[in-house]
C-alpha cells in the first residue's frame, strides 16, 4: 500500500482537530444551556405564580403596583371546589392544586360531552380552583378561572363575581391569540367597564348572560345582562359568550354558584 504523503496526513489532522474542537464547544454551550435551564426553573416557576397572583388581584379589585404582592394575596382564599356537586374539597391542597395538569390526567378529568361544550375545552379537570376575596372575613367576591375558544384561538381569563354569585364585577382575559386591534378588544379596560354590574342569572335562574352583536340597545329589556360586543369582530364577542353558558352552566360552576347563592357556599 503506497505510504499517505506528508501533506495529505496533515491535512487529515488538522481535520480531525477542526472537529474535535467544535465538539468540545458544542458540548461546554450545551451543558451551558442546560445547567441555564435547570438554575432558572424555579425563577421561571415563581414568576408564572406571581403573574397569576397579579391577574386575579387585578381582576378582584385589589391590585396596588406598589404593594407587596403576598400581602395583598392574603385577603384572597384559593378554594378547590368539586365541580359536578358545587361543594367543597378539604383533601387537596389549594397551594399546590394545578388543574391544568389535572385536565390532563384521564383519573382526574372528563370529557366534555360534545353538546355541552360549546366554548371548546375538550376536556376540564373534575375540581376547579376559585378564589374566594375576603373582606373583614365577608365574602365579597368570587374569581373564577374560564377558558374556551374566541376565534382564532384559546382565551384564558378569570370573571369575578360580587358575593351575590351573580352580579358581575370585572373580567380579564390575561391570555389570547385573537387580533390586534379586532379580536383583541377583550383586553380594553373600556370594553372590561361594560361588564361591572351586569347580572348572570335572571330572576327566574336561567343564565341569561352575554356579549350581543353591535350594541346593546338602550331600551333593551335584557340589556342587565347583555354586554356591546365590537362591529368586525363578532367572532371572538361569540367565543366569550361560549365561555361563559359553558362555565357558569351546569356543567361548569353551576353547582357552585347555586350553593353560594342559596348561602350555602361557607
Ligand atoms: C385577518 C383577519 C383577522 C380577523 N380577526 C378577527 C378576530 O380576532 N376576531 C373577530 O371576531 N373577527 C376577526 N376577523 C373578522 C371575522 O372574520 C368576521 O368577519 C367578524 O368577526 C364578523 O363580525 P361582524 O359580523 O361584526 O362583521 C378577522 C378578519 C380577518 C380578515
Amino acid at each position: 500500500m503506497p505510504e499517505a504523503s506528508p501533506q495529505a496526513t496533515a491535512r487529515t489532522e488538522t481535520v480531525t482537530r477542526t472537529l474535535l474542537v467544535a465538539l468540545f464547544v458544542s458540548l461546554v454551550c450545551s451543558s451551558f444551556v442546560a445547567s441555564a435551564a435547570i438554575v432558572l426553573k424555579p425563577r421561571q416557576v415563581e414568576n408564572a405564580i406571581a403573574e397569576m397572583r397579579r391577574n386575579i388581584l387585578q381582576v378582584a379589585g385589589l391590585w396596588a403596583p406598589d404593594a407587596d404582592l403576598d400581602e395583598l394575596f392574603e385577603s384572597i382564599e384559593p378554594r378547590v371546589v368539586e365541580l359536578e356537586t358545587g361543594a367543597y374539597v378539604e383533601g387537596i391542597d389549594p397551594e399546590a392544586y394545578d388543574p391544568v395538569e389535572a385536565s390532563k390526567d384521564p383519573a382526574r378529568s372528563i370529557e366534555i360531552p360534545s353538546e355541552l361544550d360549546v366554548a371548546k375545552v375538550g376536556r376540564r379537570a373534575k375540581h376547579a380552583l376559585v378564589y374566594l376575596v375576603l373582606r373583614d372575613g365577608e365574602l365579597s367576591k368570587i374569581i373564577l378561572p374560564i377558558s374556551g375558544y374566541g376565534l382564532w384561538s384559546t382565551l384564558h381569563g378569570f370573571l369575578a363575581l360580587e358575593a351575590d354569585a351573580n352580579t358581575v364585577a370585572d373580567i380579564t382575559f390575561y391570555e389570547h391569540g385573537e387580533t390586534p386591534g379586532l379580536g383583541d378588544f377583550i383586553v380594553k379596560p373600556a370594553w372590561r367597564e361594560l361588564w361591572r354590574g351586569k347580572r348572570a342569572f335572571d330572576d327566574s335562574g336561567s343564565l341569561a348572560l352575554s356579549v350581543v352583536k353591535g350594541r346593546v340597545a338602550d331600551d333593551d329589556p335584557l340589556a342587565d345582562y347583555r354586554v356591546d360586543g365590537v362591529s368586525g369582530a363578532t367572532l371572538t364577542g361569540n367565543g366569550v359568550t361560549n365561555i361563559i353558558q359553558y362555565w357558569l352552566g351546569e356543567h361548569g360552576y353551576g353547582p357552585f354558584l347555586a350553593k353560594l347563592q342559596a348561602g350555602a357556599g361557607s
